[in-house]
Parts: structure tokens; sequence; C-alpha cells
């Protein structure tokens, strides 16, 4: 039985007082529900106000990026160790923003998956096509593409410690959600990659959906045999609509 992850990716959003009252707000709410495990990752610089505000409960943080370096003259990076430095348990890996804006690539994204577990942290490693990959009709091809990268990184057994986000890209702050057979049909297939490789791995490893999930479909997708949590962009900037999808899970 998967527990299912629901993760807020706040992205470049917030600020102290903001977050302030967001996480106060979904500590009261966590406290009261039954849910499923969560996390927020947030930017680097609010990393310990958040790991300040939500010592001393279940709910988990993490980064949105991190250097494939240790250390060094590396201007403007952060190491896992330095994300370790302040408890983070998660780090987003490939996210789609960092692949198309910042010029991340397959065999960079599956490097820092490998250097995050290899410190301690359970990378999320987000894969997906575009619009026009799935116009195409080669989403399947797409996401393959993706996960051979990382499997070819870090070999199978490895890519089971972390966590998988689909999040097709067309999806992504668009407010179009992919419908939950759309969602599970590609659920099925990535985990059906994993299988070729091992069975075991591909049984127990959580893949989350991301793109424009939000309170209003959050239950219909997490309903999904494959979808096992969620990667929550815009909603989780909103207590209210966070803790709506967290409880969905639960
Ligand atoms: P969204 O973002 O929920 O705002 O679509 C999801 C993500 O990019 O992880």
């Amino acid at each position: 039985m998967r527990k299912p992850l629901i993760a807020g990716n706040w992205k470049m959003n917030g600020s102290r007082s903001d977050n302030k009252a967001l996480l106060a707000g979904i500590k009261a709410g966590i406290a009261k529900a039954k849910v499923a495990e969560v996390a927020v990752c947030a930017p680097y610089i609010y990393i310990p106000q958040v790991a300040e505000q939500l010592a001393g409960t279940p709910i988990a943080w993490g980064g949105q990026n991190l250097s494939t370096e240790a250390k060094g003259a590396f201007t403007g990076e952060i190491s896992a160790a330095m994300l370790l430095d302040f408890k983070c348990k998660y780090v987003i890996v490939g996210h789609s923003e960092r692949r198309t804006l910042y010029g991340e690539d397959d065999a960079l994204v599956a490097k820092k998956f490998a250097v995050a577990e290899q410190a301690g942290l359970i990378p999320i490693l987000c894969i997906g096509e575009t619009l026009e990959e799935r116009e195409k009709g080669i989403t399947e091809q797409v996401v393959a593409r993706q996960i051979k990268a990382a499997i070819d990184e870090v070999g199978i057994a490895t890519l089971g410690k972390g966590v998988i986000a689909y999040e097709p890209v067309w999806a992504i702050g668009t407010g179009k959600t992919a419908s939950p057979q759309q969602a599970q049909d590609v659920h099925a297939f990535i985990r059906g990659q994993l299988a070729a490789h091992d069975k075991a791995v591909a049984e127990k490893v959580r893949i989350q959906y991301g793109g424009s999930m939000n309170a209003g479909n959050a239950k219909e997708l997490l309903a999904m045999q494959d979808i096992d949590g969620g990667l929550i962009g815009g909603a989780s900037l909103k207590a209210e609509d966070f803790l709506a999808i967290c409880t969905a899970a639960g």
C-alpha cells in the first residue's frame, strides 16, 4: 500500500509574512485532519523559516532544486548538504520549468537525482510531455526517455528510493488538468516501465500527479489506482485549498 504524498511547490512565491500565515493555516488544519503525507517545497531563502515553523509537526519540507556539486566556487548554487543542514527531507529535481527555462536536460536531472539521494534527501523526479509532444502522440516515448535517463544513472533500486511526479507540461499553471483517466493511463505506463526492471520497486514507488490539481479536482485524480499524491503549485499557496487536497488524499 503506497502512502500518498501531497507536496506543495511554492515556486518563486511568498514573503516572510505570507509564509507565516500560510504555514500557520496548514499546521492548524493538518492537526484536525487525518491526511496523507504532506510536504512543502519553498524557495531556498525561506527554508529556515519553514523549518522553524514546521519543526515538531508531521509536515516535511524540501527544496525545489539543488546543485550537482558538493561545495566550492559555484556562485548562486545550493548543495544537498545545505538543504540537509536545514532538515529538508525532499528536493524536487527536473521540474519542467527548470528543464525549459534553465536548460536542464535528462542527464543533468538524473545527476541531480543521484546527488540528492546519495546525500540522504528524497528526490522528487518530475517528468512529463509538452502539449506539442502530446499532440504528436509521443507522450509515452517522452516519459520513457526521461525515466530511462534516471535509471541509467542511478539504477532501478535507487530510483525506487525517490518519488516520481508526472506533470504534463500543458497542465502546469494553466488551469487545464489532465482528466483522471488521461493521468491514470500515463501513471500506469510509467509503473510498467519500472516493472520491466523490477516489479517490487514498481509496486512500491509513489507516482504523484502535478498540473493544476486543486481542491475541486483532487479527489477524482487521487482516486485513480496509480496516482499516489500530488505536486501542487498554485493551489499550495492558499492554506484552505492545500488542506482540501491533503484531506482528499487522506
Ligand atoms: P500547478 O503547478 O499546480 O500550479 O499547475 C504544479 C507544478 O508545477 O508542480
